[in-house]
């Protein structure tokens, strides 16, 4: 805006040129953006674990936040930076000496800070008292009255606890390109969808993706196929809704149908008999590994999947996977599941006490598929990454999906998505994944979800 002489700014939710445009510009932020490479003076500031405060979770639940380690350099956190600008040019109110301070102007006095809910069950030891929890919290803790409809706390009953059958329509029965035939919540915001895409379904094989578009108007988005039926013409993907154009898919029903889905896309796993292969699996990738399981265990191997996830109640596909592999070993971070920590932990210490592993392959986040590579380097164990950086055509032909593997240029749609994970420049990799990060922030304050997709119900009418 005009006559703004100075700006401060966390992070880099500012373009350059505004930067540039006002006489002295200061940068707060944790790693080096655009925003900050046009700044006058940048500030860095510590990341979430080195850092002290509240967040809120989606209850509206203020949480405490601990410091889990030492910022490094000069880096502080950013409240003090904050207050210690604001005090340097004599604004009032900003005299915080610790986080409790800011706590108690919020209203979030320490006590209410550690309000405490009951344990969530370990997933994997009762799968029909899960059903009686959402997101970490009892369902009955959140509906009013569920409590005296049951005899011993809220228990769905074993028919309901089941999963739901499938119900896919032909062509003959109706069904219309890329309609979608089911789709369900499989943990929050990760929906399982099934498309009817009879063309993608009779050539698909494991470990290829497709391309969607949810509308005329939205990005062209890769995601793994999970599964497919070439005798009902259908596909399944696990969409994670994560900005504006998996949103739109995530808001989709069962009916609507995709403007555009290309695949199968990318090469094809190489299937044959390793010996031992371990799948992890985290996010999405806990649905990608399930057709790569089932084919290496047809192929003979010995296959091992772990999945990673938060909580217990933030992963899924445990029957599937249980059914295509050997073993299923499920890493929670919060011990609620499974066995406690990351998928990277499990495999390490198989390696570590000697168990033989003739391939390793990680799907999930571009940090999860790099820590993996890091931790089992050492073992000299055959490792592949799932490579799923921003695509466009997925044919080989714009250059948006370019990745340096052994020094090298490749495209992740048709020489990958699997590399030697052990030879991607994970930094490039992580860069370049960032690229549109404010504007897909941009995007999601701007559009909200589509209006054909939200007035369902209502028709409209609630306006
Ligand atoms: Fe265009 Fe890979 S997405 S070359």
């Amino acid at each position: 805006p005009e006559g703004v002489e100075a700006v401060v700014v966390a992070g880099d939710l500012l373009d350059p040129a505004d930067l540039e445009a006002v006489r002295f510009s200061v940068v707060m932020d944790c790693y080096p953006t655009a925003a900050s490479r046009s700044a006058d003076v940048v500030l860095p500031v510590a990341v979430l674990a080195e850092t002290e405060g509240t967040s809120t979770d989606s209850t509206g639940v203020a949480r405490p936040l601990s410091v889990a380690c030492k910022a490094p350099g000069d880096a502080r956190q950013d409240w003090r930076t904050v207050s210690e600008i604001a005090a340097g040019m004599g604004a009032e109110g900003f005299g915080f000496g610790a986080v409790e301070d800011i706590s108690r102007e919020a209203g979030l006095p320490q006590a209410g800070l550690y309000r405490r809910r009951a344990e969530a069950p370990p997933a994997g030891a009762d799968p029909a008292v899960r059903w009686a929890w959402f997101r970490g919290h009892l369902l009955d803790d959140h509906i009013e009255g569920l409590r005296e409809l049951a005899v011993e706390g809220f228990r769905v009953p074993e028919a309901a606890a089941a999963r739901p059958g499938k119900t896919v329509r032909s062509p003959e029965e109706g069904a219309r390109p890329f309609e979608i035939l089911e789709k369900r919540e499989v943990s929050p915001n990760n929906h399982e969808i099934v498309f009817h895409a009879p063309a993608v379904a009779r050539k698909a094989l494991p470990g290829q993706f497709v391309i969607v578009m949810a509308d005329e108007a939205s990005e062209r988005v890769p995601y793994t196929l999970c599964d497919w039926d070439a005798s009902t013409g259908t596909i399944t993907l696990i969409v994670q809704e994560k900005g504006q154009s998996s949103r739109k898919l995530a808001l989709m029903r069962q009916g609507d149908a995709a403007a555009h889905i290309v695949g199968p896309l990318g090469t094809p796993i190489e299937i044959r008999k390793y010996g031992t292969v371990v799948l992890a699996g985290g996010c999405y990738g806990i649905g990608a590994v399930h057709p790569i399981a089932r084919a290496m265990k047809e192929a003979g191997n010995r296959v091992v999947v772990v999945t990673e996830a938060r909580s217990h109640y933030v992963s899924y596909y445990e029957r599937q996977l249980a059914e295509a592999a050997d073993e299923l070993i499920q890493a929670t971070v919060d011990g609620s599941s499974g066995v406690k920590g990351h998928a990277v932990d499990v495999i390490t210490a198989r390696l570590a006490a000697g168990e033989l592993v003739d391939l390793i392959v990680s799907v999930g986040c571009t940090f999860m598929m790099m820590i993996t590579a890091e931790e089992t380097r050492p073992y000299g164990v055959k490792t592949l990454a799932a490579l799923n950086p921003i695509m466009v055509d997925g044919t080989g032909m714009c250059g948006a999906c370019r990745v340096t593997v052994d020094d090298r240029t490749r495209f992740a749609c048709v020489d990958g998505p699997f590399f030697d994970a052990h030879l991607i420049d994970w930094n490039e990799l992580n860069d370049r994944r960032a690229a549109y990060g404010p504007e897909e922030i941009r995007s999601l304050l701007h559009t909200g979800p589509v209006d054909k997709f939200t007035h369902h119900a209502c028709q409209g009418a609630c306006k």
